[in-house]
């Protein structure tokens, strides 16, 4: 776990305004390295997002023997020279995923297609996260994996190769399980289907046909996956639009102090990420979208987010997958809006990088709100912050970075301890924040 690093956070000493560019997106950031790295030919990848959990996935690709150039020193432009599906070695040493959860669960679907014996381990956090979800599905592929509690949590040993085609069912609503399945699908002998209970993130199903595997969605929702053999570096450069999840810190924290006026630019605008744009909207938030267009298979476009008074809602369930990361800043929100929030059918945000109802409920209680925890959810009733207090993210990236933005409406200063990880996710998000006017700083600062 990301410990240590204390941020504080006070209320905003005016509006906030101006125009900012967001950093890339994680999840895009993670698959693009992921297919370039297996193609054949080079791959050059801009708006890739320097965050440490990217990192940490082009650094096992590193280890397994792919040459990457980087062409910028933010690291936000690459150039990866693919092995080809089959081109991986073994890696001299165990592959650390450090916290991230999409990494870990993405490359065991990629590690279980190769002919190798490799070990992936995580930090504190990424140990305690359920690997059950993706372990199963590879080894009724044909993989081999060991690891604790039968395999199932951190560090695991894959044993991988001549896997055969499943259809899964998956019991989860989650993106990490279809893509891991997907990933293990391009190994496999015959056709690979998913079913998920509700629709997630398609960024590897619209990215796979960009490196020349064709992915198809049925009228029933199911997923198909017939490998094609290889795959091939797209000529044209592969650019990943601006992390909506990023920019949603930005666009509550201009809806909740008075007067602001933000522009974010190129914010990826998948539908099935813009859960949080449909929320805040329905909170009587005030979103503008301008400029719309695409970038590859994605669309993006501008968010102006204009201050407003909010308004609690009862979050539908069908848009909770949609905005699973968005959900801390969601409940910041929540707590300063007029009325009551109430979140339910979301239990999986319980085993991300901490359980986040749990820490968010502690967090904005210690600074004055009201909110109750649900066994899936939970329900707020905004009001005022009064802050004045010491709040722990608990090594949280999304907790740390939520509660900055509760902070610049709350009455006094609130104390943000283990925020470290924040650089998980988005290393440049405080000066960023300093840049539109939030008041916000590192302690050591
Ligand atoms: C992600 C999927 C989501 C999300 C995570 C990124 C991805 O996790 O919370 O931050 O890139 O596939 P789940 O698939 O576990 O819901």
């Amino acid at each position: 776990m990301n410990i240590g690093g204390t941020l504080i956070a006070g209320p905003a000493a005016g509006s906030l305004t101006g125009h900012i560019s967001v950093p890339g997106d994680k999840s895009m950031s993670h698959r693009a390295v992921m297919l370039a790295s297996l193609a054949d030919g080079t791959t050059e990848i801009h708006g890739f997002l320097p965050g440490e959990d990217n990192l940490a996935t082009a650094q096992m690709f590193v280890d397994m023997g792919v040459r990457i150039d980087w062409l910028n020193a933010e690291k936000t432009s690459l150039r990866v020279h693919g092995v080809g599906m089959h081109g991986l070695q073994q890696p001299a040493s165990v592959l650390d995923a450090g916290n991230s959860g999409t990494c870990v669960r993405l490359m065991t679907g990629v590690l279980a297609g190769q002919h190798f014996a490799s070990t992936m381990n995580g930090d504190a956090s990424l140990c305690k996260r359920p690997m059950k979800r993706v372990v199963d599905p590879v080894r009724r592929m044909g993989a081999v994996v060991e690891g604790r509690d039968g395999g199932t949590l951190l560090p695991i040993t894959i044993r991988g190769g001549d896997l055969k085609a499943i259809h899964h069912v998956s019991e989860v609503a989650s993106a990490q399980v279809k893509s891991c399945v997907l990933l293990a699908g391009l190994y496999a002998e015959g056709e690979t289907t998913v079913k998920e209970p509700r629709p997630t993130r398609d960024h590897t199903e619209r990215m796979l046909p960009l490196f020349g595997q064709p992915v198809e969605l049925d009228a029933n929702g199911i997923i198909h996956l017939k490998p094609v053999g290889r795959l091939v570096a797209p000529e044209a450069p592969v650019h990943i639009p601006a992390d909506p999840s990023s920019a949603t810190f930005f666009a509550i924290a201009a809806s909740l102090v008075p007067g602001s006026d933000v522009l974010m630019t190129r914010i990826g605008m998948n539908p099935l990420r813009n859960g949080w744009s449909r929320i805040l909207a329905a909170m009587q938030g005030n979103l503008r979208f301008e400029n719309e267009s695409s970038v590859g298979e994605e669309h993006v476009a501008d968010i102006r987010a204009v201050s407003a008074l909010l308004r609690g809602v009862h979050v539908n369930p069908a848009d909770v997958p949609d905005a699973i990361d968005e959900f801390p800043a969601l409940f910041a929100a929540a707590a300063l809006a007029d009325g009551e929030f109430v979140l339910s059918e979301a239990g999986e945000l319980r085993v991300k990088e901490s359980d986040r109802i749990a820490v968010m409920a502690r967090a904005l209680n210690a600074a004055g709100a009201q909110i109750e925890e649900l066994p899936d959810g939970a329900r707020i009733t905004g009001g005022k912050l009064a802050g004045g207090c010491s709040i722990d993210a608990e090594g949280d990236h999304r907790i740390a970075m939520a509660m900055a933005v509760a902070a610049q409406c709350a009455e006094r200063d609130i104390r943000i301890e283990n925020a470290a990880a924040i650089a998980t996710s988005f290393p440049d998000f405080v000066p960023m924040a300093q840049a539109i006017g939030m008041n916000v700083r590192w302690a050591s600062e």
